[in-house]
């Protein structure tokens, strides 16, 4: 025999009972509403792709963090870890002929193999949003509009997260003023992106690592520190470059707030993002204590569509997880109710009521309600006690006088007050309320 724990839930994996898939569902329809609501239409692609679709395109990190195994006919496969490549893929194949801007959206399972912590997981569902065949700022903006809105629709608000924004640009044009060669880029990047989890003294040792002139090393210490857009402006204002992202950020911001949604916004040299196929601007949404991972995170790949195969396509987008989201509903007490309810609960008097009750049930389930009944032959008190339990609205109550007559009695279960009702007029649904 197996030993019991061989049959333990896998670690980073959750189960969802009823109260926590209720969570789930809220988040996901909020996502598919406020996706909607610009105007975006929902896609889906298989969880499992072909390996080499990560590998090279999403970068080191989430490659190494891959499902991946070789499928019976000896495929090389992984178990999704992100969706950006499968959406880059389906438009590669699709995107000729079709009216740009795209605007799709997705809610996939995602899987990666992490060091499960609080906040991150070995599976969660992420909202994808992303616009392809857009180069300008108001498409960076309005995936943005649209990440800060799904937060948004859950009840979090200014007090609650902010979006922190950058530009890949601006990062590389303070690079080309400090004198860092292009081939060095790439890791600065990354030690930048790990800045904030590594702490200044790790990143002052990864620069060093990376072979910057002390110099440089010693001008991204300082940014590190103080970032903000004044002190950029300062040093690097002679950059054409550098002039050009801020402008662009300004623009930025300036459409966020003309969308009502400028106290979320605030710049930060130090999101540059992991993932390796961004070229532009680039966000990260986190809670305002910042004490918990990256609700979401997003930004411009320019160049992922023809990386795949397909026309040369600028697209903007981002992925929000329902983990991290999930924990701040509950600490903030915004979850969904979950009390189990039904509408109707059909009492019968005697087993000789059983047929006509269950024939109603079936027509009341017909006019949209839901409905249930016991499974025991009870009695009447049973009956009603167990119609309080699953939380019904009404008994329907049907003893010999109301089968003979057609009708039935309705009592409402949480006032106590009941009335004979004609089974056509609660078919039909007319004063449905006692
Ligand atoms: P990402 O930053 O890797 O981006 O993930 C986006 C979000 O997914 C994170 O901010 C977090 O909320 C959630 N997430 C990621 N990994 C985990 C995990 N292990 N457990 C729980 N939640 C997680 C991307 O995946 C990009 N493909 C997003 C994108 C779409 N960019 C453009 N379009």
């Amino acid at each position: 025999m197996p030993a019991a724990d061989s049959f333990a839930r896998l670690p980073g994996f959750r189960d969802f009972a009823p109260g926590d898939l209720a969570l789930r569902n809220h988040i996901v329809d909020a996502w598919r509403r406020v996706a909607r609501g610009y105007g975006f239409q929902e896609y889906d692609g298989p969880p499992l792709e072909p390996l080499g679709l990560y590998v090279e395109k999403s970068g080191e990190e989430i490659v190494e963090q891959v499902y991946n195994f070789r499928d019976k006919g000896g495929r090389e496969v992984a178990l999704r870890p992100e969706m950006t490549p499968t959406l880059a893929r389906m438009l590669a194949e699709r995107s000729r002929g079709m009216p740009k801007p795209i605007r799709w959206f997705s809610m996939p399972q995602l899987f990666r193999y992490e060091r499960s912590q609080r906040g991150r997981l070995r599976e969660h569902f992420q909202l994808n949003v992303d616009i392809v065949g857009e180069a300008g700022v108001s498409a960076d903006a309005e995936v943005l509009a649209v990440a800060i809105d799904a937060v948004r629709a859950l009840g979090l608000g200014e007090n609650d997260f902010v979006a922190r924004v950058n530009d890949r640009r601006l990062v590389t044009a303070v690079l080309d003023a400090t004198g860092v060669a292009p081939g060095r880029h790439a890791g600065c990047l990354a030690a930048i992106d790990r800045a904030g989890r590594a702490g200044p003294e790790r990143t002052r040792e990864d620069l060093a690592a990376l072979g910057l002139s002390p110099r440089a090393a010693a001008t991204l210490g300082e940014l590190l520190a103080d970032g903000s857009r004044d002190h950029l402006a300062d040093r690097f204002g002679d950059s054409a470059q550098v002039r050009e992202a801020m402008r662009r950020l300004d623009e930025h911001r300036s459409i966020l707030e003309a969308m009502g949604l400028g106290a979320w916004v605030r710049f930060d040299f130090t999101v540059v993002r992991g993932l390796a196929y961004y070229t532009g601007i680039v966000f990260e949404l986190f809670d305002r204590a910042a004490e918990l991972r990256a609700i979401c995170g997003g930004g411009r790949y320019d160049r992922l569509l023809e990386l795949v195969g397909g026309e040369p396509l600028p697209a903007a987008g981002f992925g929000m997880g329902d983990v991290v989201l999930g924990e701040l509903l509950r600490d903030r007490g915004l979850g969904p109710e979950t009390d189990v309810s039904c509408d109707f609960f059909v009492v019968w008097v005697g087993p000789e009521q059983r047929n006509p009750g269950l024939e109603l049930s079936r027509r009341l389930r017909e006019a949209g309600h839901s409905v249930m009944y016991s499974l025991k032959s009870h009695g009447v008190g049973k009956q009603l006690k167990a119609a309080s339990r699953a939380g019904a609205g009404r008994a329907v109550i049907i003893g010999p006088e109301e089968e003979a007559a057609a009708s039935a009695t309705v009592r409402d279960l949480e006032t106590g007050r009941q009335e004979t009702r004609s089974i056509a007029s609660l078919l039909d649904g007319e004063g449905a309320n006692p």
